[in-house]
């Protein structure tokens, strides 16, 4: 069966969710996901969301993120995303977001690594979950707006660089096109494709592939960022983070004999090699986080959810250390985009970590993605709705869905081909 509607999106993180309400109710707008509405990597997002802290700090907090991201940065996107982080919070609390606040109602900011000072909001070690969660109630309440959960993006419809739709396979396998004058990719990474990832499993770069195969522009696939503490565990599986706001308040990193052998807050690269050394210097698969020194009070109340993980896997952090290891946990490159969270393909959008827009440059500055993917929808949703663009000369072009019958073989090749630009960008960096 073919369908149409006005907007598609793939994906129901922050970028996808918040793009959709950013449109207005006229637009027929469908979202497909793959798995569940809330199998989204932003819902797994524990630290928090940065925010500018008063024009005194627009410095400060431009070279924090320039300096995480080895100037590597977009210097333009950068701007733009921290001059944009206040409007954002204001319109997440009107949505009915909250975050821990002091006694005198007051924000409580925390701290994580390479950050000047304390700017991160935060709902205790759930902020991921607080935003994602409230979006996901508000989309479900628009009438303009469907969720197809359980449906598969297998590929999108273009002629003469022009994106036209999607084809995609729903949860009773059935293959179909949904016609649309505008796709936006909001999909996640590629931790999916890595033994030892944060990611959700099904998070697998599907977009890049297809962006790959349409020859849409593409830029720094290899820039993939490794978090430098997951809980240690022998079980396969998705690695649990530990969140870098728990060295912020305080957590140290200490080698098999109980000493410290790296500055905690520095740049997350730089603590994951920190980390990897002093692995291989013990012969060790992990070395320790000691959260005593938060006190048990702050564990209980900021770190409640990384409490009762570590209590599953045998360690209580209120009298011990617990082991941890680096893992992969995201992508600074994806599908090249423009301020307007353009592609190279006219119609077809990207946000969130689906998209490259350079605010990241070789490495992300803790809690800078959530801001990044709200902002980078809402300019999405502002380009459809405002931009004065031609009308396609181009109808849209017929599908043989013959050719997605085998989904094996389609991801599989799709795989490949992330895999193959991957190590191809990764021996020529080397
Ligand atoms: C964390 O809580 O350490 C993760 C936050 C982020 O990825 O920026």
């Amino acid at each position: 069966m073919n369908q149409a509607c006005d907007v598609v999106i793939v994906g129901t993180g922050v970028a996808g969710l918040y793009c959709a309400l950013n449109l207005p109710e006229k637009l027929n707008v469908r979202i497909i996901t793959k798995q569940a509405a809330d199998g989204a990597n932003s819902f797994l997002a524990q630290g928090g969301i940065c925010v500018l802290r008063g024009e005194e700090d627009f410095n400060d907090y431009y070279a924090d993120t320039m300096r995480a991201g080895h100037f590597e940065n977009n210097p333009k996107t950068v701007e733009l995303v921290l001059r944009s982080s206040n409007q954002i919070i204001r319109d997440l609390l009107r949505l009915g977001v909250r975050f821990n606040r002091d006694a005198h109602g007051n924000f409580d900011y925390t701290r994580e690594g390479a950050h000047s000072r304390p700017r991160i909001l935060f709902c205790n070690d759930v902020t991921g979950r607080e935003i994602t969660g409230t979006l996901l109630q508000q989309v479900r309440s628009r009438p303009n707006v469907t969720i197809d959960e359980y449906t598969t993006l297998l590929d999108i419809i273009s002629k003469d660089n022009a994106c036209h739709g999607v084809v995609v396979s729903d949860q009773a396998g059935q293959i179909s096109t949904i016609g649309a004058n505008h796709v936006v990719l909001a999909c996640g990474g590629l931790g999916g494709l890595y033994k030892n990832s944060t990611s959700f499993p099904h998070i697998t770069g599907d977009a890049l592939a297809i962006a790959l195969r349409h020859n849409v522009a593409v830029e720094h696939l290899d820039y993939v960022q490794i978090h430098p503490t997951t809980l240690f565990s022998s079980k396969p599986g998705r690695r649990f983070l530990i969140s870098e706001s728990v060295r912020g308040e305080g957590a140290l990193l200490l080698d098999k004999r109980g000493n410290r052998f790296v500055d905690e807050l520095q740049p997350r690269d730089v603590v994951s090699q920190a980390i990897w050394k002093q692995m291989e210097a013990d012969g060790s698969e992990h070395v320790w986080e000691d959260m005593r020194p938060l006190g048990e009070q702050t564990i209980l109340t900021h770190f409640p959810h990384i409490y009762r993980r570590c209590l599953e896997e045998g360690f209580d952090p209120r009298y011990t250390p617990i082991p941890v290891v680096p893992a992969q946990h995201y992508l600074m490159g994806g599908i090249k985009v423009d301020l307007a969270s353009r592609t190279s393909m006219a119609g077809l959008y990207a946000c969130g970590e689906t998209s490259c827009n350079g605010i990241h440059g070789k490495n992300r500055l803790a809690s800078n993605s959530l801001l990044e993917s709200l902002v980078f929808a809402q300019r999405a949703a502002d380009d459809i709705v405002f931009a004065a663009r031609a009308k396609r000369a181009a109808p849209p072009p017929e599908v043989d869905l013959k050719q997605y019958e085998d989904l094996d073989a389609l991801f599989s090749e799709y795989r490949r081909a992330v895999l193959k630009r991957l190590e191809r960008l990764e021996a020529k960096h080397g």
